[in-house]
């Protein structure tokens, strides 16, 4: 049986990979930082697909909880030991949004957004080469998003973040060191998605109209069906892929019109 490490599996897209894969019949190490929301999902994850599921309680954004995450993913196999088991994939999805501009959202909570959104996926995606590359065998999907591919959001780390993580991933991913190791890595980029991230973060859902909104578990599908395909960039839907054409290749300019301002919408 595989195994899949998926960070921010309690909710939205880390939950709907966590009941794909396990319909599928792969083993699951689920890391958030509720360990309630943890052993609830395990449990049900359990009982409904008769998979092996381990939980880790991390949060991401600190030292601690990437080191804890790390050593699990650096376990590789020993002739004679059965468990646990290497980590075969690895899903880098926990992240944050902001509603407050940067000026105003203060440095704490924007380095607390990098902290997650970047160096979480640096730190675990080390991890996990070391031993993937090692076995000559593994993947690894980080949850990128269409907002890093061009300018999306003014006055907002989040884009920033999730374009680090597309570059970071090409980078990697097409290298001989990874390429030649057997390591597959793609880079997902999804669209409004219905989750609770919006609703965490306090960005309001009422702009987007209903067919810009994406379901988890199609954006999952199609991220873990391009990942198997071999694609290193993954845009689940027709519309996001036109999107992201646009913001790619129209000049600069014309693409910043487009842009949401979260300072002009700003309540503080
Ligand atoms: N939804 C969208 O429209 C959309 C679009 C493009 C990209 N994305 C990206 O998709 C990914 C998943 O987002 P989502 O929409 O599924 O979010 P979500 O519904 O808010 O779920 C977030 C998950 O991450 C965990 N988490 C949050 N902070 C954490 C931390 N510090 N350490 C460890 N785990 C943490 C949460 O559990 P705990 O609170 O228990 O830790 C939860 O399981 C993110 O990287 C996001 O940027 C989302």
């Amino acid at each position: 049986m595989p195994t899949a490490l998926i960070t921010g599996a309690t909710a939205g897209l880390g939950k709907a990979f966590a009941q794909t894969l396990a319909a599928e019949g792969t083993g699951l190490v689920l890391v958030a930082r509720s360990d309630r929301d943890l052993k609830e999902l395990a449990g049900a994850l359990r009982e409904e697909h008769g998979v092996a599921v381990e939980v880790l309680p991390a949060d991401l954004s600190t030292d601690d909880g990437c080191a804890a995450v790390a050593a699990r993913l650096a376990v590789g196999p020993v002739a004679e030991r059965t468990d646990p088991p290497p980590v075969d994939l690895l899903v880098n999805n926990a992240g944050i949004g902001h509603e407050r501009p940067f000026l105003a959202n203060g440095i704490a909570a924007e380095e607390r957004l990098l902290d997650l959104n970047v160096r979480a996926v640096l730190r675990l995606t080390d991890a996990a080469l070391g031993t993937m590359t090692g076995r000559g065998h593994g993947s690894i999907l980080n949850v990128a998003s269409v907002a890093g591919v061009g300018p999306s959001w003014l006055s907002s780390t989040y884009p920033a973040s999730k374009a680090w993580v597309i570059s970071f991933t090409e980078s990697l991913a097409y290298s001989r060191q990874v390429r030649d190791a057997g390591v597959r890595m793609t880079a997902l980029l999804p669209g409004y998605t219905r989750t609770e991230f919006h609703q965490r973060a306090g960005i309001p859902t009422t702009f987007p109209p209903s067919y810009l909104w994406l379901n988890s578990a199609d954006v999952v599908r199609t991220g873990l069906a391009d990942l198997r395909r071999g694609r290193v960039v993954s845009i689940p839907s027709l519309r996001y892929k036109a999107a992201a054409w646009a913001l790619r290749h129209l000049p600069r300019g014309l693409s910043r019109q487009g842009a949401w301002d979260i300072s002009a919408d700003a309540r503080s």
